[in-house]
């Protein structure tokens, strides 16, 4: 497996929690369940995103710009999720947010799969394409064991 198809692999959950938390209505069981899994699914990928794709690519000249964008837009979805956390469920603002957040998250997976990987794969070495997949994943497979709010 090679980084690409590693990263992929949780872009997918993500669509279909994002998608599912868009769904739901008032403070209920079903909300706060998919609320939590989404949450750790950011956070997981993130952290293993930042640290095993974005951290060696910054270290490039052709990778800087990419990857600065693509921090911010990390660090966007973080703060929506403490918007969402610091907000009532029960408060009919709080799916507005959440349609914002699903919005973010499909955009910049898009903006992901169809841009910076593709300038990435011409960046990496076929050796790195295939360590920084291990790494990731265990990183990944880490912090889904810990919950976001465990780092705060
Ligand atoms: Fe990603
Ligand atoms: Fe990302």
């Amino acid at each position: 497996m090679n980084i690409f198809e590693a990263l992929r692999q949780s872009h997918d959950i993500q669509r279909n929690l994002a998608h599912q938390l868009t769904q739901t209505s008032g403070d209920s069981p079903e909300r706060r369940a998919i609320f939590e899994q989404l949450k750790n699914e950011l956070f997981a990928h993130a952290v293993a995103e930042d640290r095993y794709f974005y951290i060696p690519l910054m270290m490039t000249d052709a990778g800087l710009n990419i990857t600065r964008h693509a921090l911010a837009e990390h660090h966007q979805m973080d703060e929506l999720l403490e918007q969402l956390t610091e907000t009532e469920m029960s408060n009919t603002g709080w799916l507005a947010i959440a349609k914002q957040l699903s919005d973010k998250v499909h955009h910049h997976l898009k903006e992901e799969e169809h841009g910076f990987f593709q300038q990435a794969g011409k960046i990496l070495s076929e050796q790195q394409k295939q360590s920084l997949a291990k790494q990731y994943l265990a990183e990944y497979e880490k912090y889904q064991q810990m919950s976001k709010n465990s780092l705060v």
